[in-house]
């Protein structure tokens, strides 16, 4: 009885198209902490070739208690033993690529290359950013007002995250669309419009992330400048070596990007669903701070990480096998009525808010403060202008069992005088 199957679907990029199956998730917490959970087959081709691929099946852990105490124990459930992504490497090969990854590392190797990176991805250098993210902020707020009707996803929140990384790594404004076509390409992986499973496409979209990555490295060796990237590779401790600095610029580029993308088109639909939250927020400066926490746990970005047992063990009284894949449901987590009072209400005065969109334990996201700042300036921009914002259309779904995703949200911002 330890592995009937509780649900099919949460594993499906193409349910995600439809929107968070949260009633679906809601069933699982109620099923227990820790449920199997099959995989749904999925496409994967490569030029004329294709075959339906599946994996083998999870543990799927969908309360927030129970993922706090497995991300506490990261020598039991390793990031390091299969990668942190819910598909499978596909050979030894592929798990040694995936493990140049800090993010799909474990102790020492993480605590070493963390250590690096945080001693120069610091609090007053994202501090140092506010000004320009401000600046970019307005821009496109103004640029919101100056047209008729915008896309919420392409105008706006795909724009302020490339925007920010073209700052953070001294790349050019310009290129910010390589970043874009890149971040489709990867994150989007299962979306039939972006990478449709092709895993040709797959593979040239990173290598191609990569060899620009390799450029930056070269150069900015030669010529460091005030950016991430320079200070990553001169970092008095522990400097990072080229190949380090481009491992971790793809994981910056691809995941920071897209992930905080997601935040703030997640709040720009949020804001309009929710009218009595956002005259409140509109009314008051001071409520940015907690708004953000909200949508962060309202939306939670990035659904899902996963974990392997390193040895057999029982957790919350089922038997786990070493090998074994465990998902950590942040989405579902988030709307845990166990962790949040009325998890189904977006309350942007929520007093108590210890939501895991960042995760939680030794891989906490590195970018928390960043992705913060940016949703914080966004809303602050807009404040004046909240009362207005009127989404036209529906909004367009990105498939992904892993990215909380919208393609596009056509919007408008009401004139003044109608
Ligand atoms: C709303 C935006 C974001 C969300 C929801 C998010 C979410 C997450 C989550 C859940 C993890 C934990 C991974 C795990 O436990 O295996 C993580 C790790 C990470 N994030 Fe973010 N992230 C966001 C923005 C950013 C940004 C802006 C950056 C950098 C520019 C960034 C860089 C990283 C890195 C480097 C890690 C790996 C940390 C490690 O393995 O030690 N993230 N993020």
């Amino acid at each position: 009885m330890a592995r009937s199957p509780h649900s099919i679907l949460v594993s499906d990029p193409a349910a995600y198209a439809r929107g968070v199956p949260h009633d679906e998730f809601a069933r699982l917490r109620q099923a227990g902490p820790i449920v199997w959970v099959d995989e749904v087959p999925l496409w994967r081709h490569s030029g004329e070739h294709g075959q339906m691929v599946s994996g083998a099946g999870y543990w799927a852990v969908t309360r927030h208690a129970a993922i706090v105490s497995i991300s506490r124990q990261p020598a039991l459930f390793s990031s390091a033993a299969r990668g942190a992504f819910l598909a499978d490497p596909k050979s030894r090969e592929d798990l040694e690529r995936t493990r140049q990854l800090l993010i799909n590392m474990d102790a020492p190797e993480h605590t070493r290359l963390r250590q690096a990176v945080t001693s120069a991805f610091t609090p007053a250098l994202v501090n140092n950013l506010r000004a320009s993210i401000r600046a970019h902020a307005a821009e496109l707020v103004q640029r919101m007002l100056d047209r008729e009707s915008f896309d919420v996803v392409r105008d706006v929140a795909a724009e302020l995250p490339l925007l920010v990384l073209a700052d953070l790594l001294g790349i050019p404004y310009a290129d910010r669309e390589l970043l874009y076509q890149w971040s489709n390409q990867l994150v989007g992986f299962d979306d039939a419009e972006y990478g449709g499973g092709n895993v040709e496409r797959y593979q040239r979209a990173y290598a191609e992330a990569y060899q620009y990555a390799t450029d930056v490295a070269r150069v900015r060796r030669r010529q460091p400048g005030d950016d991430l990237v320079s200070q990553l590779l001169q970092s008095a401790g522990v400097p990072l070596s080229d190949l380090e600095m481009c491992h971790l610029w793809v994981l910056l580029v691809v995941g920071g990007n897209e992930s905080t993308r997601h935040l703030l088109s997640g709040a720009l639909q949020a804001l309009c669903e929710w009218p009595d939250e956002r005259r409140r927020l509109a009314g008051a400066a001071d409520l940015t701070a907690t708004a953000v926490e909200e949508l962060l746990r309202w939306i939670s970005p990035v659904m899902q990480f996963r974990r392997t047992l390193t040895c057999d063990a029982s957790f919350e009284g089922r038997r786990l096998s070493e090998g074994d894949k465990v998902v950590l449901y942040y989405v579902s987590a988030n709307r845990d009525p166990d962790a949040f009072d009325a998890p189904e209400r977006l309350d942007f005065g929520r007093p108590r808010n210890a939501h895991l969109a960042f995760g939680v334990g030794p891989h906490f996201c590195l970018g928390a403060r960043l992705a913060r700042l940016e949703a914080a300036e966004l809303l602050d921009a807009l404040r004046p202008h909240l009362p207005r914002l009127e989404l036209t259309g529906p909004a367009v779904r990105l498939s992904s069992n892993f990215m909380n995703g919208i393609k596009s949200l056509p919007a408008r911002l009401v004139p003044a005088s109608s």
